[in-house]
């Protein structure tokens, strides 16, 4: 027997070597993510675009960095072809380095939907739970959400922030003709966005239809907080507010048009308790909107050719599962949620049926659940 061992029926290579290089190129990535980290937190990459090229000193006088460091991280940049050298053969400390104009959007432009230095945020969150997710692991307690500290925030608001600011109010509610009339009519529509994050949506609905009122709700302190920064930052705070608070207490107070649950069902511990609130809050033309992640219809086992399916498993077992399991009871979702999940939760709290939007992205499918 070689280390090469089939899945007999499949004729699926499961290859020792092939596992050893694949993991060694994730080690190689998940390293230089890190050094992408100290690029976009310390402004580094800014510093660069700011004033064009740099030399090592004139990188660490801009930016306010050790010399030393800053010379290395230069060198370990141009090595893994993010950032330019214009003479790799002159003295290390007369090189000088710059930002590509290819490589300005994803590393700079955080509202542009190509925006990518957010990503090692995840990773340096993720490690820095990671005592308290092996404890989960194994007592079956979860870890909550503040555990996973700014870079998991920061790096759920960044990620969805230039789809909430140009995308879902200007597109997807604009291809919903009911939801649509009722956001641009008067009197002003009533908005609910539950498990509203650093309130990116909220703040992008009100820009795309001018005379609504949003109310953002989220569980946790520090998101709400930014929220209501980020709110007052884009002048909306007059038709924008925030909660504090479990969404499953949703409003008692006047009814809303729009319930939105966006990227949060698969997080909470009652889903279907919030979605039952979601309707019985509803006014009698009202909508309930959630939007969660595009799995697979049905479990399938290897899924290399899957990215996103994978993705959304290795996040879950990280992140989603044990945030859910921080409080109890929980549904204990995880980030796999299929839509027959969805449906079903919509059914257990009094919806009739759900609808798949046809609205196409590559990470969320959009649905509407039926009073
Ligand atoms: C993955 S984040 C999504 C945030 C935002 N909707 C977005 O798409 O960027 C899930 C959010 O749900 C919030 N959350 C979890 N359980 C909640 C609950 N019971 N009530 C309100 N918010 C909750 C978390 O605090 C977190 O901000």
């Amino acid at each position: 027997m070689t280390s090469q061992t089939m899945d007999p029926g499949l004729e699926r290579p499961f290859n020792g070597e092939a596992l050893l290089g694949r993991l060694f190129e994730q080690t190689l990535g998940a390293f230089e993510l890190f050094n992408v980290y100290i690029g976009e937190r310390l402004g580094l990459y800014r510093a660069l675009a700011a004033d064009g090229s740099a030399t090592p000193d004139q990188l660490a006088r801009r930016a306010g960095i050790g010399p030393r460091y800053a010379r290395e991280w230069l060198e370990q940049q141009a090595t893994a072809g993010i950032l330019e050298v214009d003479d790799p053969s002159a003295e290390a400390e007369f090189r000088q380095y710059s930002l590509p104009l290819g490589h300005r959007e994803p590393l700079l432009d955080q509202e542009s939907l190509g925006y990518a230095a957010f990503m090692p945020r995840y990773i340096v969150s993720v490690g820095g739970a990671m005592p308290a997710l092996l404890d989960a692991f194994r007592t079956g307690s979860g870890v909550p959400w503040d555990r996973y500290g700014d870079d998991m925030r920061q790096a759920q608001a960044a990620a969805n922030r230039p789809l909430f600011l140009s995308v879902v109010g200007q597109e997807w509610l604009a291809a919903i003709p009911d939801v649509h009339h009722r956001l641009a009519a008067d009197p002003p529509a009533r908005v609910a966005d539950l498990g509203c994050g650093e309130g990116w949506l909220s703040i992008g609905l009100a820009a795309a239809y001018p005379m609504i009122r949003v109310v953002g709700v989220d569980a946790d302190p520090a998101s709400i907080e930014a929220a209501e920064r980020h709110a007052s930052e884009a002048n909306v705070s007059d038709r924008v507010s925030f909660e504090l608070g479990d969404a499953v207490g949703l409003g008692r107070g006047e009814p809303f048009d729009l319930v939105l649950i966006f990227e949060a069902l698969h997080d909470l511990s009652r889903p279907v308790e919030v979605l039952r609130a979601a309707r019985e809050l509803l006014s009698p033309d009202g909508a309930v909107i959630v939007v969660d992640e595009r799995t697979a219809d049905a479990f399938t086992g290897m899924a290399l050719d899957n990215p996103i399916e994978r993705f959304l498993y290795a996040v879950s077992t990280t992140v989603c599962l044990p945030n859910s399991l921080a409080e109890r009871p929980s549904a204990a979702t995880g980030t796999v949620i299929r839509a027959s999940t969805v449906d079903r939760y919509a059914r257990e709290a009094g919806f009739t049926s759900t609808d798949i939007l046809p609205i196409e992205h590559e990470m969320f499918r959009v649905y509407r659940l039926n009073p």
